[in-house]
């Protein structure tokens, strides 16, 4: 049986989280293991990427104008605290500036995740037709992130 969208798409927001997780505990142990923190950036940036431009335009076809608005502008927040870690992992990144960033991060994504779990991505099961579906899927097995791009509201 094929996963639906939003198990496929909760189990990415888990995966960041716990990448952060792990970050936050080894710099609460006093050391900067960065590697965690730059997979989770990562792969948020391409999870907001399949997000504005396979999930979100089909979605608002469906009539969901309101709650998108909401995480476009949620986005924009997310990606400029990811601007912001990508600046302070590229020079000599200190502890306290990491702990303040990584904490931002967490509560924002502590107020967006929740809203698509119950709200967009239970839609996209319902509304999503099979051809958008593929190309979702397809997007979230193998897809990468281009180089260079931005969110709408970033
Ligand atoms: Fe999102
Ligand atoms: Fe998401």
């Amino acid at each position: 049986m094929t996963e639906s969208l939003s198990t496929a798409l909760e189990r990415e927001h888990h995966d960041i989280d716990d990448e952060i997780q792990t970050f936050t505990s080894t710099l609460a142990a006093g050391s900067i293991d960065p590697a965690p923190l730059r997979r989770a950036a990562a792969a948020l940036r391409r999870h907001i990427y399949l997000e504005e431009e396979f999930l979100f335009p089909p979605l608002r076809d469906a009539g969901l104008v309101a709650p998108i608005f909401v995480m476009l502008r949620e986005h924009g927040q997310l990606w400029r605290t990811l601007d912001a870690i990508d600046l302070e992992l590229a020079v000599d990144p200190d502890v306290t500036t990491l702990q303040k960033l990584g904490r931002e991060l967490v509560v924002q994504l502590q107020h967006h995740n929740p809203k698509e779990e119950q709200i967009l991505y239970p839609q996209a099961d319902l509304t999503i037709d099979d051809e958008a579906a593929e190309r979702l899927r397809g997007f979230l097995e193998s897809g990468a992130f281009p180089e260079g791009w931005t969110c709408e509201r970033a």
